[in-house]
């Protein structure tokens, strides 16, 4: 196979075929193909983009590079949610426990955050003795056991993404549609799903800054799973804020276990409720979105759904009843009166990375101590040297953070937020 004249192909804005797009991938797990072609070859599809059969032909292509989760013929449904990542997005630890509480399996492959949004598994790393290093064998008998895990990808699952992920990160070609929908499609397809559910977020607080782009993405994700056989949905939903009031590790898993004992902040259970019953309509457990809201609600209101979070973390090794680590704390005061006109998530989440609640780089530890807790909303009235934000932090790291927290609040004239979450729902066409 002449591997450059394939990259020649797509440099040219040409499209691959199906047999190509297999060759190459097969190539660069088995060692053909090195990393210094494959680098070529991601940036450009960076530029040249990929038709929509292509980058079904990479996914598929990068879900056969290794093995998939099987489950038995009379297991119940399987169904998870991929959120692409916003501060404070602790949705993932209210609803797989709670998902699982209606009957479904769920067995999440979640990851590690970089940068500003932070990392599922890093939360649960609040959580003393929690292991998210399980073995393709372990997550399938703790899903089976319990109803739902929440591991990092494993070895064996998806080694393309693993290794194709680590060179875009280091060749600025993390940004491309096709590219991220081949990396998280062919994960989710790796867990043997009967149907996803995307929260593609856009915003101060997301990866993707405006409604435009995620919409481009969500597009992409869902039609991609459809020409993959897994029914897939996502809902476009607004970060423009902070999601729920908390933002770090520790301080995020609190507010979560708060949310399945019933108290969880109104913009954290919209998207609860929204994906989760979403799930239900798709697996035929509901016959609407409302009957679905509902029947989540009673889970947690008989507290079925924390009950099934602590069984979960359990049987991942964590005490939710042990003492997680909380840093000191101190007040982010308004330096002027007027209303919250603007909250920079992006900001936030930087100056917890600052603080040492998130990386830098791909091997920097975590502090999980440290973190957020927002006083004030968008459109809140405030006074000057009224409380904005509860800081959680070491104090050798105060002076570092507090100029970048301040600018993450603006107090102005006027403001109209948003007042949903969930500004649209993809579906395939
Ligand atoms: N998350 C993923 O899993 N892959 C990407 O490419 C981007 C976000």
């Amino acid at each position: 196979m002449n591997f450059a004249h394939l990259i020649q192909i797509k440099r040219d804005g040409q499209p691959l075929t199906a047999d190509q797009i297999g060759a190459l991938i097969r190539g660069f797990v088995d060692g053909q193909l090195p990393d210094y072609q494959m680098a070529a070859l991601a940036m450009a599809i960076f530029f040249r983009g990929m038709e929509s059969d292509e980058t079904a032909a990479l996914t598929g292509a990068m879900l056969r590079s290794g093995t998939t989760l099987q489950w038995p013929a009379d297991a119940p449904e399987r169904v998870d949610k991929h959120s692409t990542g916003g501060v404070g997005d602790k949705v993932s630890l209210v609803l797989v426990p709670l998902l699982a509480s209606c009957g479904l399996l769920v067995p999440m492959i979640s990851g590690r955050g970089l940068g500003p949004t932070g990392g599922t598994l890093d939360k649960l790393a609040a959580i003393p003795g929690f292991r998210s290093d399980l073995d393709t064998g372990q997550i399938r008998a703790i899903t089976q056991q319990v109803g739902c895990v929440i591991s990092g990808a494993t070895a064996d699952l998806v080694p393309a993404d693993r290794r194709l992920y680590a060179l875009r990160d280091v060749t600025a070609t993390i940004a491309s549609i096709p590219l991220i929908t081949a990396s998280i499609l062919s994960k989710k397809l790796a867990e043997g799903l009967g149907a996803l559910v995307l929260d593609v977020k856009f915003g101060s607080g997301a990866f993707m800054k405006t409604r435009q782009s995620a919409r481009q993405l969500a597009v992409s994700l869902v039609a991609t799973g459809a020409a993959l056989g897994l029914p897939t949905r996502a809902l476009l939903t607004d970060m423009n804020q902070p999601l729920g009031r908390r933002v770090g590790n520790a301080v995020e898993v609190d507010e979560a276990v708060t949310a399945l004992a019933g108290d969880g902040p109104a913009d954290l259970m919209e998207l609860v409720l929204g994906l989760g019953s979403e799930l239900l309509l798709m697996a035929g457990r509901a016959g609407d979105r409302a009957s679905g809201s509902d029947w989540l609600r009673q889970q947690i209101t008989s507290g079925q759904a924390l009950e099934r979070f602590r069984a979960m973390v359990s049987a991942q090794g964590g005490d939710l009843d042990a003492p997680r680590p909380v840093a000191p704390e101190w007040l982010l005061r308004s330096r002027a009166a007027g209303l919250v006109t603007a909250i920079d998530g992006e900001r936030l989440g930087l100056a917890v990375v600052e603080m040492g609640g998130g990386r830098k780089r791909q091997d920097d530890q975590i502090d999980p101590s440290v973190g957020l807790e927002m006083l004030v909303r968008l459109g809140d009235p405030v006074q000057c040297q009224q409380p904005l934000i509860r800081v959680f932090s070491q104090p050798i790291s105060r002076q570092r953070v507090e100029p970048l927290l301040a600018d993450a609040v603006t107090v102005g004239d006027e403001c109209h937020p948003a007042t949903t979450r969930i500004v649209e729902r993809i579906m395939d066409q």
